[in-house]
């Protein structure tokens, strides 16, 4: 298997997509990009006032394009991107990152695992999920995405492991090589 130069987390709300792709980044020398970060630079405005302001369809053409520019940006780069949990299952954007060569690991947990991390940042960081919800649309919703997230061309469970164990499962399994400065843009 050829080395890769690029990654692509996914997975549902509260997977540790973002935590886990800082740590990964920190340890390789890579940079990290949260595709959410870039998606409210571009829109000038956070994730919960577009999805209430303009609706979820809104949001997901930002997601799109977004990855696009991405993607683009990305030649010999070494790069970490975290998807928000809805980009994987839309085959426009797996179609992207297909077309691109990239290799994507899937953070799965349990439902009940990923609930209680998504209530503990809702309460301790303040993180706002528009798509939320209770504990049993959660479920709903987690049980009909989960199928597309299992087409990532790697499944790393992270049921109580702490965010530098995940990362270096992710580093050996996929042979990741730290890049020197000089490469890193
Ligand atoms: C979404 C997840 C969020 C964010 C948006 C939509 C989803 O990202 O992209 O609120 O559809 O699951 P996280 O997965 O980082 O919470």
């Amino acid at each position: 298997m050829a080395t890769a130069h690029s990654l692509i987390l996914v997975g549902f709300m509260g997977a540790g997509k973002t935590s886990v792709g800082r740590a990964l980044a920190a340890m390789l020398g890579w940079t990290f990009e949260d595709l959410d970060d870039r998606i409210e630079r571009r829109m000038r405005r956070t994730v919960p006032e577009i999805f209430h302001n303009d609706g979820e369809a809104a949001f997901r053409r930002a997601e799109h394009a977004a990855l696009q520019e991405s993607l683009h940006e990305l030649r010999t780069n070494h790069r970490i991107i975290a998807l928000g949990g809805g980009a994987f299952v839309r085959k426009q954007n797996v179609n992207l990152i297909e077309a691109a060569g990239l290799a994507t690991v899937f953070l799965d947990a349990s439902g009940e695992e990923l609930w209680r991390r998504c209530c503990e940042q809702s309460a301790g960081e303040r993180v706002e999920r528009p798509l939320l919800g209770d504990l049993e649309s959660f479920r709903e919703l987690y049980a009909a995405r989960r199928s597309h997230y299992l087409n990532a061309s790697f499944r790393l469970s992270t049921n109580g492991k702490s965010v530098e164990q995940v990362a270096i499962e992710i580093i050996a399994a996929l042979s990741l090589e730290s890049c020197s400065q000089g490469e890193k843009q």
